[in-house]
């Protein structure tokens, strides 16, 4: 953690929580974190059919004023606008539910869906031109770390992933570096090992895009974030928030997460 740069912790229900139960989590949530006030971000990233219902729960009605300072994000986007892509979501049809933040590029839509990195720069682009915050996720397989390719993998994410993307986009974007082999496995990355990747992902970030911009950039980790490895892993320089899969299906584990992992 580095206190330039405001942390961000993000829940990534995947294809968890309809509306019943999103209602469920966030009313739990809530009545945690309830006059207290955080020095960092919090996000939700529901699946597509609970965003109306997390919409209204976290905004008044009225205004649409959020008022839990509780930002929405999607799990993903079209690269299109409109059209014939049966099953797609646009980024006109989040920006309808308050959505602010969009996860891409993460390791199961790339090894699942077959999302390579140029589909990845398609979405990248058209979510900023809709003004949506990416959240871009990028991370080796164990084969590709044991066998000395962990540096190539990760500059070649993002270098393709970022490519024709402006210094303003990158102001508007937040990296998630998620080693694949510690995404739902209970393993996590030593914290040695996660600050390493980082550093070089800042540095990957500064050459292409200069040191102002790769000093600001937030990166958060992800794979097996608990509550009781989080403190450890913030507590690294380079790392600015976590990507939190299933220890934020429970409020109580979220926002354990972020009180231990926030503290300074
Ligand atoms: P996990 O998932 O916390 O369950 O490892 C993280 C992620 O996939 O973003």
């Amino acid at each position: 953690m580095n206190i330039n740069r405001k942390p961000i912790f993000a829940a990534n229900w995947k294809m968890n929580k309809g509306a019943s139960e999103t209602e469920d989590f966030v009313k739990s949530f809530l009545s945690k974190t309830q006059g207290q006030s955080f020095s960092c971000e919090i996000v939700i990233a529901p699946p597509f059919v609970s965003l109306p219902k997390l919409a209204d729960l976290l905004h008044t009605a009225a205004t649409g004023k959020n008022a839990h300072a509780i930002q929405i994000a999607a799990q993903n986007c079209s690269q299109f606008d409109s059209g014939a892509y049966t099953g797609e979501i646009s980024v006109l049809m989040l920006r309808e539910f308050f959505v602010h933040y969009v996860i891409l590029g993460h390791s199961e839509r790339r090894a699942i869906y077959g999302e390579t990195d140029a589909i990845i720069n398609a979405k990248m682009k058209k979510a900023r031109e809709a003004n949506l915050k990416p959240i871009f996720c990028i991370g080796e397989t164990l084969a590709e770390r044991e066998s000395g390719k962990l540096e190539s993998v990760l500059r070649t994410q993002i270098t393709e992933g970022l490519k024709d993307l402006t210094d303003k986009d990158m102001a508007e974007t937040v990296i998630a570096y998620e080693p694949v082999w510690a995404i739902g496995t209970g393993v996590t990355a030593t914290s040695q090992q996660a600050q390493d990747a980082h550093a070089f992902v800042r540095s990957v970030i500064a050459e292409l895009y200069g040191a102002d911009t790769a000093g600001r950039i937030r990166i958060q980790y992800g794979g097996s974030v608990k509550p009781g490895n989080a403190a450890e892993l913030m507590a690294c320089p380079d790392i600015d928030g976590a990507l939190i899969g299933g220890a934020a299906l429970e409020p109580q584990s979220f926002f354990e997460i972020i009180v231990n992992g926030s503290a300074e």
